[in-house]
């Protein structure tokens, strides 16, 4: 019998979005025709060459049709031409929010025959998983400007953060922790010698949903000492759970560790609703249309989309054609223009290996 047929959006975005996202839809494609199921793709027109010409972000009816879809694939966000916050907010803030996809999940793995910067680190050292707070914090836009343009400006940008949305976060990581069941430790990243209203929620709320999880071990660090311990001892960490802020600089210094953002990928899930996956780095722009940009961390967020779908197998054999890619010799680097083949070659490649 035929398996399901997933209804997946594709938001290919900007600069070099569209042409990483389809290698991502090679990949996938070759992963549904061997495990047995379908996918039915729904594109979607988004981003700054469509607000450029109409003046629309995400109309109402866009984000409405794409509730009802299973899940969404996204390539990049951010157009040179568009002043910088419209699009961030307008589109990929705006559906995360939206679709209350309240984490971000970023795997920072190094895979085999992949060049980190961390001097004598090998894959069995760089190994561990950011849970990052998405929905709150400093991202929620709270706050104002009075006086603007004067010499008497006032800016406040506040940090939020809920008990509910501190907590189902938590327990997010805690969860994420035991499935991996790798060292069965999760660290709280923090700041809670100085945030000292913020920090103590996710302290308290930490260590009461920790009661629930005798079987993983928890640890806290600081942000800044985070950064530290994550060049020094990356050994050191297994899940670590954050605010929104704090998760998205630690997981750019992630990426740089596992090899760059060429292979960096995450996922803005909502467990219980429409949860959307997308290569970590930015639009690329200067590259677009010349077929040099590795697809990789897209073809990852790819594999990351099909387990949450519940295909484990065909997200294990995404992953699996990754490392065997790189260990064939043929990929020289993961940045752009220095990858040896194209952005179609690499994308064919994968597809062949799955
Ligand atoms: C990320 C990006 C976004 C963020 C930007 C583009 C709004 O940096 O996904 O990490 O800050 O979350
Ligand atoms: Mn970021």
């Amino acid at each position: 019998m035929a398996g399901k047929t997933y209804r997946i959006g594709v938001i290919g975005g900007d600069g070099t979005g569209p042409e990483v996202i389809r290698e991502g839809k090679k990949v996938l494609e070759a992963a549904a025709k061997r495990n047995d199921f379908g996918i039915e793709w729904a594109d979607y027109d988004l981003g700054g060459e469509r607000y450029q010409r109409t003046g629309e972000i995400l109309p109402d009816s866009v984000v409405e049709e794409l509730r009802k879809l299973d899940v969404i694939y996204l390539g990049a966000i951010g157009h040179p031409d568009v002043q910088p916050g419209i699009l961030e907010k307008g589109l990929l803030l705006r559906l995360r929010f939206e679709l209350d996809q309240y984490i971000n999940l970023r795997p920072v793995k190094l895979y085999p025959n992949v060049d980190t910067p961390l001097k004598d680190k090998t894959p069995e050292d760089v190994d561990f998983i950011v849970v990052r707070e998405n929905t709150e914090g400093l991202y929620a836009g709270a706050g104002g400007v009075l006086r603007k343009g004067t010499p008497h400006e006032v800016a406040v940008q506040e940090s939020i953060n809920t008990r509910m949305g501190v907590e189902r976060c938590i327990r997010y990581a805690f969860e994420t922790c035991r499935k991996r069941a790798k060292r069965n430790k999760l660290t709280l990243c923090g700041k809670t010698n100085v945030l000292t209203y913020a920090f103590d929620l996710w302290e308290r709320t930490f260590h009461e949903v920790a009661k629930e999880y005798p079987d993983i071990k928890t640890d806290y660090a600081h942000v800044d000492a985070t950064t530290m311990w994550m060049v020094k001892n990356p050994e050191w960490f297994d899940v670590i759970v954050t605010d929104n802020m704090f998760g998205d600089i630690i997981t750019d210094l992630g990426a740089m560790i596992q090899g760059g953002m060429g292979i960096a990928a995450g996922g803005n899930i909502n467990p219980q609703g429409v949860s959307m996956f997308e290569p970590i780095g930015g639009s690329a722009p200067k590259y677009t249309g010349l077929n040099v940009i590795n697809p990789m961390a897209a073809i990852c967020a790819g594999g990351m989309l099909l387990d949450s779908l519940g295909e484990s197998a065909a997200a294990e054999a995404v992953e699996q054609a990754v490392i065997k890619a790189l260990s064939s010799g043929k990929i020289k680097s993961l940045a752009a223009r220095k990858m040896g083949l194209s952005t179609t070659e690499t994308g064919d490649l994968i597809a062949g290996l799955v």
